[in-house]
């Protein structure tokens, strides 16, 4: 079984990889059952199709208000728009449930004497809500969001930004995420990658080869080698 060697920090993708993005679907009891799996994947997917549009425009606007506008287009393809269903699923969306396999991971690392963190596309108050709902703030050492930067994942702006904050070097951090385009974007940075493909999802077809390949993150302490 290899391991990744040479490890001072753990970096992680917030949502799709500690926090379940689909949770804030299934509490809100308002969408009909057979609605909620096409209303998560289109809400999913435009959120991303708009932080990568906004940043190739230089038109920046924060995950708050991406995730509203993915929303709105998402409740209204599904013939589901209600402004009292918008602003459920939003305040739903501020406390997404954890994976389960998230916190005693976390704890392991840190008994390893690893640095923490998170680096996300989300707002600072989005995250600090998640981390608080989920109880893990104790196990990460920073919380890094992209809105300093006014850029989304995958610009190597946000990437070099962990490299800075941190102060480690990029080959002695390993990032982990859910994402196969950011798993890959970070490998191609020069990360030490572990992708979590929690949805056994196909390679990507992008630049950037993943270290690891994990179907969940409770595998990730044995497989992180601090020498
Ligand atoms: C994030 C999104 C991409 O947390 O999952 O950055």
């Amino acid at each position: 079984m290899s391991s990744l060697t040479g490890i001072k920090a753990c970096v992680f993708d917030a949502y799709g990889t500690l926090f379940d993005f689909g949770s804030a679907v299934a509490r809100c009891a308002d969408i009909p059952e057979q609605k909620r799996a096409a209303l998560i994947g289109l809400w999913r997917d435009k959120q991303i199709q708009y932080t990568l549009l906004r940043s190739m425009q230089d038109r920046y606007a924060d995950f708050e208000q991406v995730t509203a506008d993915a929303l709105d287009f998402a409740l209204e393809s599904t013939g589901l728009a209600d402004l009292g269903r918008r602003r459920a699923l939003m305040d739903l969306y501020r406390t997404v449930s954890a994976y389960p396999d998230v916190k005693p991971m976390l704890e392991a690392l840190k008994r390893q004497g690893l640095v923490t963190a998170i680096l996300s596309n989300g707002t600072p108050s989005m995250l600090a809500a998640a981390i608080d709902h989920a109880g893990i703030g104790a196990q990460l050492d920073h919380v890094l969001s992209v809105d300093q930067l006014g850029v989304f994942k995958p610009s190597g702006r946000v990437y070099q930004y962990v490299v800075d904050r941190l102060g480690i070097a990029r080959e002695a951090i390993c990032f982990v995420s859910s994402n196969g385009w950011d798993a890959y974007a970070a490998a191609a940075f020069g990360f030490q990658v572990a992708w979590c493909n929690r949805s056994g999802q196909p390679p990507e077809r992008l630049p950037g080869q993943p270290s690891l390949i994990l179907s969940d993150l409770a595998q990730l302490p044995d497989r992180i080698d601090c020498r």
